[in-house]
């Protein structure tokens, strides 16, 4: 479809190391991480300078050539998968992972698209400094893809998401002008704010290829405990009592129900209840300051004391060690796989105020359970930022086709509730292709306009991550 000389043209932009057209090569970027769509290229393009992706962009506009962006594949919506048709380009920033700038006096950084998470954190950690972006696949999924999806993950509660730590970006627009706007400025009032268009925008209005990022200290003194409590609601009144207690210094506030518990200790190596008596409900919490702050291990235990007193919580296990720490993180951190090995799931990525949360966890089961009798709810997650994974398992006793059947109706209910609680529909794992329909269902008509009003102005042609948000 796409014309021999086309494709030999963007092979001598990115020169003999920078593309991969044999099938087996071209492979693993045609199905996503969930492996729920199923695409067709005839080249992946793997430049290694903005000059570069400028070029790409450029002559893929001129040509009409649809381009779908990629970085580390681990998103959940299929937004990085290419169409089946064969019509469009995958474009990989992989070898794009320079850190082009540390700055430990102004807490910034600034570094290429393609860098992996896990090596940001570490570029950061090595000038005593944290970037607190974190999640389950930091050591696979890259910088580009975290801004482009406005990733979240575990510690949004005290540092908010991708969003809130970017100060700036360099974006090759789909014509292939490059928008520099990569200043590690925390004050710039000058006009429209065009970062925030990019971010979360999956790839549809252009490519970010660098950014300018906020560093924070690190705390070396950390605190973690595995908390068992009685209910969501009681979890809602301890997370206000340690917050507050505390002068916000939780970074991490994760819901655990007990049947996560029983999926991680069947199917995940090497975990074990910690506690020796069954709870419903626990929370891991995490609590990081200085090294002068030494009576934090001290604060949270009298807090706890209190919290069991009040009937916030029930029992609670703290970590003696890294080795311990890791244990309780692990308990979380598994779940999804724990879940996926178990068979079945139907998921979903919701948020409500957190006040509301227990309310719409006791509504929404119900929901399920009327559509879904066998179902088994896994409501997990990040409890501090209002967002849960309220997903559901199918039982062992119905086929997985039978369960999966049921999908629409589950998604229907849930996010029609979602919707009644004014929350929403996709938190923190975007739209994609997966979600592009509830994105026209749910979101306020007039934002959608300007949404797509946006994307004709950038993008005229249509060839940025065509078919995926809108
Ligand atoms: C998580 O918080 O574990 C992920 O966002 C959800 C998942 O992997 O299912
Ligand atoms: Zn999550």
């Amino acid at each position: 479809m796409l014309s021999a000389a086309f494709l030999d043209h963007l092979r001598s932009i990115v020169g003999p190391q920078g593309y991969l057209d044999r099938p087996d090569d071209v492979a693993p970027y045609v199905v996503d991480h969930r492996k729920l769509y199923h695409g067709a290229t005839p080249m992946v393009l793997r430049p290694d300078s903005t000059a570069q992706v400028s070029a790409i962009l450029r002559a893929c506009h001129e040509a009409r050539v649809g381009v779908v962006p990629v970085g580390g594949n681990t998103g959940y919506c299929g937004g990085a998968t290419p169409s089946a048709d064969g019509s469009q380009i995958v474009l990989s920033l992989a070898r794009m992972r320079r850190v082009r700038a540390v700055d430990p006096h102004n807490y910034t950084m600034i570094a290429e698209a393609g860098c992996v998470l896990a090596d940001v954190q570490a570029a950061a950690a090595a000038v005593d400094r944290l970037f607190p972006l974190s999640l389950g696949s930091e050591g696979s999924c890259q910088l580009g893809g975290n801004l482009s999806t406005n990733a979240g993950g575990t510690a949004v509660l005290r540092y908010g998401m991708m969003r809130d730590l970017v100060l700036g970006l360099e974006v090759v627009l789909p014509d292939g002008r490059v928008l520099d706007a990569l200043k590690s400025l925390r004050k710039d009032n000058t006009g429209y704010d065009l970062r925030d268009l990019f971010i979360g925008a999956e790839g549809t209005l252009g490519v970010i290829t660098a950014a300018a990022i906020k560093l924070f200290s690190r705390p070396v003194n950390i605190v973690t405990a595995f908390v068992a409590v009685p209910d969501p609601q009681a979890a809602v009144a301890l997370l206000s009592r340690l917050r507050s207690s505390t002068g916000d210094l939780i970074s991490t506030f994760e819901l655990v129900p007990r049947i996560g518990i029983d999926l991680v200790t069947q199917h995940i190596p090497q975990t074990s209840d910690p506690f020796d008596e069954r709870y419903d409900w626990y929370v891991l919490v995490e609590v990081g300051a200085g090294k002068h702050v030494t009576s934090l291990r001290d604060a949270m235990e009298n807090e706890l004391a209190s919290a069991i007193e009040a009937s916030e919580a029930i029992n609670a296990v703290f970590a003696e060690s890294e080795a311990q720490r890791e244990a309780l993180w692990r308990l979380r951190e598994t779940i999804p796989e724990a879940q996926r090995l178990d068979g079945a799931s139907i998921k979903h990525d919701i948020s409500i105020t957190t006040t509301k949360l227990p309310r719409f966890i006791v509504e929404g089961s119900a929901a399920i359970l009327e559509i879904a009798p066998r179902g088994r709810i896994v409501a997990y997650g990040h409890l501090g930022d209002g967002n849960l994974h309220f997903n559901v398992n199918q039982s062992h006793d119905q086929p997985a086709d039978e369960f999966l059947a049921l999908a629409p109706r589950i998604h229907r209910a849930v996010h029609d509730l979602v919707a009644r609680y004014s929350g929403s529909f996709s938190a923190e794992h975007g739209i994609g292709q997966l979600k592009r329909d509830e994105l026209v269902r749910y979101k306020d008509p007039v934002a959608v306009e300007l949404m797509r009003s946006i994307k004709r102005t950038l993008d005229p042609h249509g060839i940025m991550n065509p078919g995926k948000v809108l």
